[in-house]
This record gives C-alpha cells, structure tokens and sequence, in this order.
C-alpha cells in the first residue's frame, strides 16, 4: 500500500484510483482489501499479482532481505467470453521503472493465460497517450487496434494461435535467443493458496 502512495505522482495520469490513498495509512482498510483480492482470486471474478524481487541467497544458504514488492499485475476477467479471453494490468512501483521488470512479469501472465487457463485471447488496454505502458504489449507482440476505442484507448490483442507461432518461432531461431524464454531472471509465478502456476 505505501508503494502505491509513493508511486502516486506517476500513477495518477493512468489510473485514477491512486488519488484515493487516504485509506491505505489504516491498517484495518488494509487487510479488507488484501481478503477482498483473495476472494475474488478464489471465486475467479479477478486475479490480481503481486510483482516481488527475491534477494540473492548468501553462501550459507540465508536470504538476504525480505522480497521487495516492486508492482503489480493481473488478469481481469472483463471481457466477454469470460472462459476465453481476459485483460493484462500492470504498475510499478516508480523506484524500479526501466529495468524490464513489468515486461517480464506481463510475458509471464501471458504464459499462464494461454498455458495455464487456455485462454484464446488475450488484451492489454492502454490509452493513446500512455506511450511507456503501449510500449509492454508492442515488445510481447500484441497488435494494436486501429482505431482509439471510446475514451481514447487502444486494444493491443494477442491470439493464442499468435503466441504459439511466436514461440516455435523463436525456438527455430536459436534455442540460445528465445526472446520468450530468455528472461532476465528466474521468475515463478504463485496463486493464493500457493499453487505453482509459473513456470507451467
Ligand atoms: C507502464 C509501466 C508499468 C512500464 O513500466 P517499466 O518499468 O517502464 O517497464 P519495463 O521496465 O518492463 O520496460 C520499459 C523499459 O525497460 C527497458 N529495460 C531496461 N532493462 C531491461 C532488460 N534487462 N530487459 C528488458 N528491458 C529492459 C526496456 O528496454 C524498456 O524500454 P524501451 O521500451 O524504451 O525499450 C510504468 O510506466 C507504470 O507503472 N506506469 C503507470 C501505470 C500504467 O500506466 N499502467 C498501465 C495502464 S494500461
């Protein structure tokens, strides 16, 4: 919750929601929010992530630090039909912008959406202007929409068929310069109850 006080300035523009962060200095507030995410991941109405970077392990086999949360993300059930095609989010928290964290985290949903929920579609909706968070679904080979839909959002959308192409693709290429399996560290991906859902 602080991250995202913190992260107000750059968060503001995009999601208006982080202009409400009074309630996130009461504890009580706090810890309705985090049962209602967990509900709603557990009724399947919503599944929303945490983004944390696990600290080296020492040589004595010790973790360094506790994980940091560095963003979030998730796969929103809104669009229709509910079983075959669900929206990407993201935010990060200002500290740790331009490190390729996001994109790394959004290619992971993308591989337990369509490995994972056998999705057929999946979309990120970003407005015209939003050029950093347009610049996640271009690198991950979404297309976008032609035309702004209503409020001036672009519908970037990625077809299982798409990403399956992709993929044999890159593995054709080289086994060494998978763009979709070089990732920039060793990322997994849990559910509430602790479920191993990435890698799949
Ligand atoms: C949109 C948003 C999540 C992007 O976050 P980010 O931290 O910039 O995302 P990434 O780090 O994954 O990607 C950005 C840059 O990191 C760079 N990068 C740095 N190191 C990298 C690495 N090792 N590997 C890959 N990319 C790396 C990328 O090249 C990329 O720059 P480019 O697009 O010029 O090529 C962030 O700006 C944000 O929180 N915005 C406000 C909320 C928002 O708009 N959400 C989306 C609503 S639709």
């Amino acid at each position: 919750m602080l991250a995202i006080k913190e992260s107000r300035d750059h968060l503001l523009p995009w999601m208006p929601w982080a202009k409400d962060d009074q309630h996130l200095d009461n504890e009580e507030m706090k810890q309705m929010l985090i049962s209602m995410f967990s509900e709603q991941f557990h009724s399947g109405l919503d599944y929303p992530y945490g983004i944390f970077l696990r600290p080296p392990q020492l040589t004595d086999g010790q973790q360094q630090h506790q994980e940091v949360f560095v963003g979030s993300t998730g796969l929103h059930p809104r669009i229709e039909p509910k079983n075959e095609a669900m929206e990407i989010g993201y935010w990060m928290h200002v500290d740790h912008l331009n490190r390729g964290l996001c994109t790394e985290a959004v290619r992971a949903l993308v591989c337990v959406g369509f490995d994972h929920l056998r999705l057929k579609t999946l979309e990120i909706h970003s407005e015209r202007n939003n050029q950093l968070s347009q610049r996640i679904p271009k690198r991950l080979g979404f297309q976008p929409s032609a035309h702004p839909s209503e409020h001036d959002v672009i519908v970037w959308t990625l077809h299982r068929e798409d990403y399956i192409k992709m993929l044999e693709h890159h593995h054709d290429q080289s086994q060494n310069d998978n763009q979709w399996n070089n990732t920039l560290a060793t990322l997994e991906i849990f559910d509430d109850d602790g479920t191993r859902v990435y890698p799949c």
